[in-house]
């Protein structure tokens, strides 16, 4: 099949080159020159592990290329999909700006199909309930000025990967969701996915657009449930640890994304629930249990940071090493990262900052330029007063924390995801704190 996939992103990109795996041809399409040219000479604008080289392969193939011109990539074209931002504007809505201008582009320059089927426009980004009827009248709206009536049909096809194992989670989806309103559409869709052999489900375009939603704000909900949880259980001496694999032996809970920390980050958790809550609003409703989702989640680095000033007393002037920017290990992605409320705090408490992490620290310097930035974690270690442990690297979970407890002016170490080996840290001398870990 021939597919065009507008906005090359964490998304778009991971898509065009999992497409291209499958044997299609794809042409993936944005308007950022910088970032496609990059694309073009095998060179990824972000860090996700096995993606390049992929990228490279595809390429070299001749089943992928990039281009700013969305004209170019049309004709043929089987399936346009679309995975452009949707950030949250500031009512927490969605913002469907992006997506409004490249239908709208598309009505302009959308032609006539010499052979075959209509293209399929198939929505990869996370939008509101209604969006697919909406791109579709954008669409529609421009074909009118034009004076022209070309046919093509609508798909949502929402993405569910996670960055830091976006193309293996591509290759391998736990399901696949089509949402189509012809029975034209969802064969399109499912004959591109065939040689994924992962579970489809075919639903409307409603439906799989609120699954999306629906999915990460569960998952969200689950985080949240922990992280206040773990407060409790620090106050009565419980084990959060103990108390999240006893509840995920149960088959209707699983043991995934019950580990208590710092809270959910990322591009997508935080500003879902928002659109989640706001499409409720626009509904007549309130999604009470969201509404405390995002509280605890929004309060739980200050949580956090309340222990680590109850051991240290004032920050002022105490050398903090802060180990992980990212919102998560794998990525070089900073967005909503827990680790900008606690930097922003530490700074404003006079604290003297040195970072590391393996791939966010280019990101976090733009945004927090005093901070001292090391280039290796050994060497942001040294003389710190107290260390923060903010993403489970597997540099940071992995390092030789025994040779490395006389860097350290005080042994003091707060484990915001509860990764470290408590008995150990403490055997080697660390003052070691978890997140409702007591010893
Ligand atoms: N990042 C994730 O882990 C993830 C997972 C699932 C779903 N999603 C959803 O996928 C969508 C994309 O997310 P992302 O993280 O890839 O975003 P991103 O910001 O990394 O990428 C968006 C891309 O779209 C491009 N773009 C913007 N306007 C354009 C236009 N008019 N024409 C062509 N390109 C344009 C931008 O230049 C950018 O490269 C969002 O809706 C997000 O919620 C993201």
């Amino acid at each position: 099949m021939m597919i065009t996939v507008v906005g090359t992103g964490y998304v778009g990109t991971t898509t065009t080159v999992a497409l291209a795996m499958l044997g299609h041809t794809v042409c993936g399409v944005d308007v950022d020159p910088v970032k496609v040219r990059a694309l073009q000479s095998g060179s990824l604008p972000i860090f996700e592990e096995g993606l390049e080289d992929a990228l490279r392969r595809e390429t070299a193939a001749g089943r992928l290329r990039f281009t700013c011109d969305l004209g170019q990539a049309l004709p043929g074209c089987d399936v346009i999909m679309l995975a452009v931002g949707t950030p949250p504007d500031e009512d927490g809505s969605a913002n469907l700006r992006a997506l409004e201008e490249v239908s709208r582009q598309l009505g302009r320059l959308l032609q006539p199909k010499a052979h075959g089927r209509p293209p399929v426009i198939a929505i990869k980004s996370t939008v509101p309930v209604g969006t697919g009827e909406r791109v579709r009248g954008w669409l529609l709206q421009e074909m009118i000025l034009r004076g022209l009536h070309i046919p093509f049909e609508m798909a949502s096809n929402p993405e569910f990967l996670r960055e830091g194992r976006a193309l293996h989670d591509a290759m391998h989806p736990d399901r696949v969701v089509v949402g189509a309103d012809t029975p034209g559409a969802a064969n399109v869709m499912k004959q591109m996915y065939l040689p994924l052999q992962a579970p489809l489900l075919l639903t409307s375009i409603r439906d799989a657009e609120m699954i999306k939603y629906a999915s990460n704000a569960f998952l969200a909900t689950k985080i949240s449930f922990m992280n206040e949880l773990a407060r409790l259980c620090e106050r009565v001496g419980a084990n959060i640890q103990q108390v999240a694999q006893g509840m995920g032996f149960d088959a209707r809970i699983n043991p995934h994304f019950l580990q208590a920390g710092i809270g959910y980050g990322g591009s997508c958790f935080p500003k879902d629930v928002q659109a989640l809550q706001a499409l409720a609003a626009q509904s007549g409703l309130t999604l009470q249990i969201l509404q405390a989702v995002e509280a605890v989640n929004a309060s739980q680095p200050g949580w956090f940071l309340q222990k680590v000033k109850h051991v240290l007393g004032s920050l002022n002037g105490q050398h903090i090493t802060v180990l992980g920017l990212t919102f998560k290990p794998g990525t070089d992605d900073i967005r909503e990262s827990p680790a900008i409320p606690i930097l922003k705090h530490l700074e404003e408490q006079g604290a003297q900052i040195t970072a590391f992490d393996p791939q966010g620290m280019a990101a976090m310097k733009q945004r927090f330029p005093n901070v001292t930035y090391a280039s290796t974690l050994q060497e942001s270690l040294r003389d710190a007063d107290a260390v923060l442990l903010l993403t489970e690297w597997k540099e940071v979970v992995e390092h030789d924390w025994g040779a490395s407890w006389s860097e350290l002016r005080q042994p003091i170490v707060f484990d915001g995801r509860n990764v470290l080996d408590s008995a150990q840290m403490r055997a080697w001398g660390y003052q070691y704190y978890g997140v409702a870990r007591p010893s």
